[in-house]
Formats: structure tokens, sequence, C-alpha cells
């Protein structure tokens, strides 16, 4: 049997690291993609303990040099992928504050900050997955996972009867995700002609770093979705955002597809 090859990047913590876990112990070969060596090899370590296939490849998506080497090593070492999980985000351009893990307001938006965001979460994303389709191409049925989040739907931000619409949240980050799902549809439409499904995965408000471990949701539950849409069958949609449902009512495990 073929063994299948998951890129992941930011994979070396968080729902990144959780996501590396759950398909190394499907039996899926992972490659942890990460920034800084150090942080990597040591997700390796970890995953190689609990008998995942792991590989660190180091991975930073703002630096094309290095999104190149990636991709180049990849062709060398297995010549295609089956799946990319682009995992990697931030959601504040400087140091942690309470103010910049709430937000700000729009209008206090800090330009710098934003272009930060937007060089990982949506330039980092086109970057990464343009060098990868090639790989991808190859593969017989390559899963895409842009990893999104709810407040990247406008249709959930704005609705008053949604919890979402009174999140606190700035514009950078946010509007990040709303590019990232119109990436994820236009890839989808691009390539419907194809074995290759590309889909936006929201995996709930979850306690990492990246939000000061103020979410209610594990990682372990955050990365199910992930996983979820790495591994669909070919009878299954491609060009949606799917994951956690946060609804009125509390955060329940509520799981479907969520509006633009
Ligand atoms: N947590 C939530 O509530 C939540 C909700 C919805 C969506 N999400 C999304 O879930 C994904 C994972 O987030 P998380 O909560 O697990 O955050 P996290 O714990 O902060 O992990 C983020 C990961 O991205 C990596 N990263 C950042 N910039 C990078 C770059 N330029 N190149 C490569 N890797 C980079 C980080 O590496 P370093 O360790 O080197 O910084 C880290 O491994 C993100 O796309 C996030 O937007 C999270």
């Amino acid at each position: 049997m073929t063994t299948t090859i998951a890129l992941i990047t930011g994979a070396n913590k968080g729902i990144g690291l959780e996501t590396a876990r759950q398909l190394g112990a499907r039996g899926v070969a992972v490659l942890v993609g990460a920034r800084d060596e150090e942080r990597g090899l040591k997700a390796e370590k970890t995953l190689r303990a609990e008998g995942a296939d792991a590989r660190f490849i180091p991975l930073d998506v703002t630096d094309p040099e290095s999104v190149q080497q990636a991709a180049e090593r990849v062709d060398k070492e297995f010549g295609r992928l089956d799946i990319l999980v682009n995992n990697a985000a931030i959601s504040r351009g400087g140091p942690l504050s309470a103010a910049t893990v709430r937000g700000g307001s729009p209008s206090e938006t800090d330009l710098d900050a934003m272009r930060a965001i937007y060089e990982t979460n949506v330039f980092g994303v086109i970057a990464v997955t343009n060098a990868m389709l090639p790989l991808l191409r190859r593969s017989p049925a390559a899963r895409i996972v842009n990893v999104s989040s709810e407040v990247g739907s406008v249709t959930s931000m704005t609705d008053p009867a949604s919890p979402l619409s009174r999140f606190p949240a700035g514009l950078a980050y946010p509007s990040s995700k709303t590019a990232l799902n119109m990436i994820t549809a236009l890839y989808a439409r691009e390539l419907r002609d194809t074995s290759i499904k590309v889909n936006a995965a929201n995996p709930g408000y979850t306690a990492t770093d990246l939000n000061g471990h103020t979410g209610f949701r594990s990682v372990s539950e955050a990365a199910e979705v992930s996983v979820h849409l790495a591994t669909l069958p070919a009878d299954r949609p491609t060009g949606i955002l799917w994951g956690h449902l946060w609804t009125a009512a509390g955060p329940q495990d509520a799981y479907g597809t969520l509006p633009w």
C-alpha cells in the first residue's frame, strides 16, 4: 500500500502539531513544517516517540526561498504530495497584549501589523500552495486544507443572532481569514475538474498561543476538523468552509458548513 504524504505548515505547536499527530496516528507520513529548526526538531522528536512517521521540514511561509527549498525537498524525497494543510498563521503583528489579542477596533488598525498578518495568513498560503501544486497534481486524490476561521465569515460576524457578532475583533486577522476563504473558493474553482479538493477549515475557538489560551476548545477537537477535510472521500464537496459551529446556545459540539 502506498503511504500518504502530508505537509502541515506551522506544525511545531498548537493545532498544527495536533493535526500532524492525528494524521501520523492514521499512518500518514507527516512533514512537520516549522520556521524554527529547534522547535521543528522538537516536534518531530515528540511525534516520532509516539510512533508517527514524522519529519521536520524547514518552512517559513513568508520566505520565498524557504518555500521553494521545501517544495524541492518534497519532490526529491517523495515525488508527490497528497495532503497540504496550510495551517501557519499569526493573529498579531507585534508583541502580545490583551489589547492585541482582543484586536482593538478597525479605526485603531496598525497597518504594519496588518501587513505582517497578511504576509503569513494570506500571501504565505498562496506561495506555499503554488509551490506545492505540481506535487499535489501527481497525487491520485490530493486534499488542500486552508485553516481559516469563523471570524473570516462576513455573514457570521455581522449576523446579530451569532455570538460572533459580539466577539471583539480588529480588522487584520478576521479580514485575512475572509481573504483566505475567497482564496479557497477560487482554487477549488480552478481545480474543480481535477481530483484535488480545496476546503477551508474552521477549528473553532481553541486554547492556543494564538489567542493567549482564551479559547474554549481543545487542540485535539480543533485538529479533527483539519483531519476530516484532509481525508475527505471523493464524493464529498470542494470549495467550502467547514468545521465547528458556534451558536448562541453555547460551545456545544456541532459541525457543518459555515456561511462565507
Ligand atoms: N486558536 C484558535 O482559536 C483558532 C481559531 C480559528 C482558526 N485558527 C487557525 O488555526 C491555525 C493554527 O493556529 P493555532 O491556534 O494553533 O496557533 P499557534 O499555536 O500560535 O500556532 C501557529 C503556528 O504557525 C506557525 N507560524 C507562524 N508564522 C509562521 C511562518 N511565517 N512560517 C511558518 N510557520 C509559521 C507558528 O510557528 P512559531 O512557533 O515559529 O511561531 C506555529 O507553529 C491558524 O491558521 C489559525 O488562524 C485558530
